[in-house]
């Protein structure tokens, strides 16, 4: 008999549905398991929405002592500030309510708002798992779990329970935690929630990918080809699956005569790592629809992946720039036609819905903003081929509308792409993530130096959708909110039309507000209003420039131009960056700069001849020129600058930016003997797919560099390939006597997780990320600290002590944002 024992942290967070899966090893099926319906339960403790990638998941308790469920623990939310153990019942079916009911819970809430209701807990049980009769010797089994609403769980040898357990006010947490087990046998399995399949029109695809779910039960396995009978396509890469790992197989359609069936048999030729070949027959259902349907799915490639995104036809013919429809979170596109349904079908327009990779995504920043984008030029690109004569262009504008989290969405990417949209429709959205769920019960802050935290915040500038306003002053805008809100304050419209007018008192922005209406009600877009904005919208001409606009960019990568000016190069990144232009009433362009290193302008829009730039003139400039770029000489004075010289833009600012990636990631597993590696680098390949469909590839041991593809390293700081690696020193971290050093630091001591991106060998747009420890426990700190989540703020690089398990981001000892070329940069690096 094998007696685990199971701690759960939770930390209670609005609107968050986590589902977990993890896998231990093994080989043998008929192994019994019992999971205790007893919890015992340590808690509320205060944290912030996002600390609980800093602090211990097991936090206030040491899990390298015996646990001692006698011991009280210090909580500000308690009467007399100490809290102990006390026990719950899981219902038969495994669900728990966990509350703190002696918790004055309303007089926290008047004072700290929503803020207060964050708590952290843990929770404690057993699960005894019994081996087959009659066998010994078996291996230890495989346990698929599954958690809904634990943030954390982690499985102890039951020495670590030396104690035995004894024996509503909101928030309470309704947690559910079952256990199964997998049989593991060299195999491969369909997963087919995971394939992706486009609806047919008039028997033709509407798009140029399909996939397949696969899932190595157990062994090493490499998808080598496909085919399909009557029906031509590809396979776009060979693809291969680590144990335990599931990818979606990505297939091109090639298609070129009329298909007509239901169903489509596609057969995957897969080879084991022995050498062992077999065939997978796999049928996808085929939704034939006829060209006037008014809701089609489509399908097509983002980041390497297929996806798909719903597409609602106009009702006659198509005659200009679509509509781009931005989902609430948790809203999935794919199994739920709400969202289709709640649009309003235009006469004459097409409207893209993309998924955002996930219900969830990114909050529509980053890889969801990309595949929102994404989306529209594949919807050019399926209505080209179809039809020859379609006036659309690549990189068409769009009106941009959203409720919601995609309302906040369609701020975000309406001011950092304002060429790319025509108007703006944001619904009962809130203006960032800090504004919706404050962090004042941050348990870091009482420890950290406030210069770092700065410098961690530098990683939340480029979503404060508040910051960027000035780029949106003659954007067309109709801001809509219910006024009884309770899920997203109606203030928070209010306010974002504030700061729009405090740029510019002339917006051309509405502001309605529906008194006594709640979040979401029926026709809340089909209606007169909205119809008659969009109909305004889309009959305008393109607007003229202002006299006076301000572009704001925190990092140029992700942002787009305003009135063909591009800011390409920060003079110190983790700062800000504006450009002001005026144009005089001669005609001249006046701009001023506020950390600009380098900049352009479409020459097309503006005449050059007489531009001045931080007060002093730049003459000769051809007048035949495409984009003028200008590059700063030092404080005042500017040049006009070839295009390609100098440094150009680079892809960091934020470890969050390491999600954006052209091609499927690389995970490399430096030392291949050392399962706690290959598990996290299992567990990163589980997120990435499940929270952003992101695909990746583990290689364990030396391999070659891939050509694209963001790279994740996963190693020990001591690892002599790891040496190999940083060779080039295209950073300032380098190794020294087998340890890792940046400038005078040498991080030797136990317990250190680290982090920092690099660029990418081959290609110039990607991205590597070191993933590095100096011992297991260090590796899981950086490992919770991977940018799977946005508002967690790390920079581009971080080192973090094993003083953060009870102090949080108090326990971090550098972190930092690289200057350009990837070089440190001493305003925005703290070091201890
Ligand atoms: C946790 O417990 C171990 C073993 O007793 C001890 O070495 C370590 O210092 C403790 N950590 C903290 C943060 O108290
Ligand atoms: C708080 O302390 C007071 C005084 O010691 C005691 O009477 C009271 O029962 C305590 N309250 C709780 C909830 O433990
Ligand atoms: C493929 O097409 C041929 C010729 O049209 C037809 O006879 C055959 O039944 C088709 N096979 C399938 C599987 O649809
Ligand atoms: C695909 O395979 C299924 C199951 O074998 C079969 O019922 C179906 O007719 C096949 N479809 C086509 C188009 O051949
Ligand atoms: C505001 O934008 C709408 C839509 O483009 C346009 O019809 C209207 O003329 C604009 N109003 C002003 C005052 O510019
Ligand atoms: C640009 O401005 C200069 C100076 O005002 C003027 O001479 C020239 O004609 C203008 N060019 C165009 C194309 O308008
Ligand atoms: C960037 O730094 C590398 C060395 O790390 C150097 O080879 C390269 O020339 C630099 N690029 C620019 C544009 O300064």
């Amino acid at each position: 008999m094998l007696t685990l024992v199971l701690l759960l942290s939770v930390v209670a967070a609005m609107n968050i549905d986590l589902d977990i899966q993890t896998t231990l090893t093994t080989e043998k099926a008929s192994w019994t398991l019992e999971l205790s319906r007893t919890w015992d339960v340590l808690g509320p403790f205060p944290i912030h929405a996002r600390e609980q990638h800093f602090l211990s998941p097991s936090f206030p308790i040491n899990i390298s002592e015996p646990l001692d469920l006698e011991k009280t623990y210090p909580s500000a939310y308690a009467d007399n500030g100490t809290v102990g153990w006390s026990t719950a019942e899981a219902s038969a079916e495994g669900n728990l309510a966990i509350s703190f009911p002696d918790i004055r819970w309303s007089e926290l809430r008047a004072t700290e708002g929503w803020s207060a209701l964050q708590h952290h807990a843990v929770l404690h049980t057993t699960l005894t798992a019994y081996p087959p009769i009659g066998v010994t010797n078996t291996a230890p089994p495989r346990l698929i779990l599954q958690l809904i609403q634990g943030a954390y769980v982690t499985i102890l040898d039951s020495k670590f329970d030396s104690l035995e357990a004894p024996k509503t006010i909101p928030p309470t947490q309704d947690i559910k935690l079952t256990i199964d087990i997998e049989a593991v046998t060299p195999n491969v399995h369909l997963e087919p929630s995971q394939n992706v399949i486009c609806d047919f029109i008039d028997g033709h695809a509407f798009g140029d990918a399909l996939g397949v779910g696969l899932h190595s039960v157990g062994g090493w396995w490499t998808v080598l080809s496909a085919k399909a009978e009557n029906f031509s396509l590809e396979l776009t890469r060979k693809v291969v699956l680590a144990p335990s790992q599931s990818r979606i197989v990505p297939l091109r359609v090639l298609q070129t005569a009329e298909y007509p069936d239901s169903t489509l048999n596609i057969t995957l030729v897969v080879a084991s790592n022995e050498g062992r070949e077999i065939e997978v027959a796999v049928t996808l259902a085929v939704n034939q629809l006829t060209s006037d349907a008014a809701f089609i799915f489509a399908s097509h490639f983002a980041a390497g992946v297929p996806m798909i995104f719903t597409a609602i036809s106009p009702i006659s013919e198509s005659s200009g720039p679509p509509i781009l429809a931005l989902h609430g979170a948790g809203v999935d596109i794919v199994s739920n036609s709400f969202w289709a349904e709640a649009l309003p079908r235009q006469q004459d327009r097409w409207i893209v819905a993309p998924s955002g990779r996930t219900a969830w995504g990114l909050d529509w920043h980053g890889p969801s903003a990309l595949e929102a984008w994404a989306c529209v030029d594949s919807l050019v690109s399926i209505l080209r081929s179809s039809k020859p004569s379609m006036a659309l262009e690549y990189g068409t504008p769009v009106l941009l509308l959203g409720h919601s989290n995609g309302g906040q969405g369609s701020w975000y990417l309406a001011s950092r792409f304002p060429d790319r949209v025509i108007g703006v429709i944001p619904q009962a959205a809130y203006i960032k993530s800090q504004a919706y769920v404050p962090l004042t019960m941050s348990r870091s802050a009482h420890f950290i130096d406030p210069a770092v935290r700065a410098i961690l915040e530098t990683s939340l500038t480029p979503d404060d959708n508040d910051l960027f306003l000035s780029n949106l002053v003659d954007t067309p805008i109709l801001a809509l909110h219910g006024g009884a809100d309770d899920n997203v304050p109606v203030w928070h419209s209010r306010e974002t039309l504030s700061v729009l007018k405090t740029w510019d008192s002339g917006v051309n922005a509405t502001f309605r507000e529906d008194p006594g209406m709640p979040h979401w009600y029926p026709d809340i877009m089909i209606n007169d209003r909205v119809q008659s904005f969009i109909d305004q919208v889309f009959s305008s001409q393109s607007r003229a420039p202002p006299n006076t606009f301000t572009l704001t960019v925190a990092i140029p990568t992700e942002s787009g131009s305003l009135h063909g000016f591009t800011i390409e190069c920060l003079t110190t990144p983790g700062r800000l960056a504006r450009l002001t232009v005026h144009v005089s009433a001669n005609g001249q362009l006046q701009v001023s700069s506020t950390n600009v290193q380098r900049f352009s302008i479409a020459s097309g829009k503006w005449n050059l001849s007489t531009i001045v730039i931080d007060n002093s003139p730049l003459l000769h400039i051809a007048p035949d020129l495409v984009t003028a770029t200008f590059e700063r000489l030092n404080r005042k004075s500017w040049k006009l600058a070839d295009a390609i010289e100098g440094a150009g833009p680079q892809p960091s600012g934020r470890m969050q930016s390491f999600l954006t990636s052209k091609a499927p990631y690389h995970l490399l597993v430096l030392d291949g003997s050392n399962t706690q590696h290959l598990s996290l680098a299992l567990r990163i390949a589980h997120d990435l797919n499940t929270y952003h469909r992101l695909d990746s590839e583990i290689h364990v041991g030396p391999t070659d560099i891939a050509q694209e593809g963001n790279i994740l390293v996963i190693a020990h700081t001591s690892d002599p390939r790891l040496a190999e690696l940083l060779r080039d020193q295209r950073t300032p971290f380098k190794i020294e006597n087998k340890h890792l050093a940046l400038r005078e630091a040498v991080f030797d001591e136990p317990g250190l997780g680290i982090l920092f991106l690099h660029p990418h060998p081959q290609d110039p747009k990607g991205q590597m990320l070191f993933l590095l420890c100096t011992d297991d426990a260090g590796l899981e700190r950086a490992g919770k600290l991977f940018p799977i989540r946005t508002g967690v703020t790390v920079p581009d690089w971080l080192v973090i002590s094993s003083r953060a398990d009870q102090m949080g981001a108090g326990g971090i000892i550098g972190a930092g944002v690289y200057g350009n070329n990837w070089s440190y940069n001493d305003v925005a690096s703290w070091l201890y």
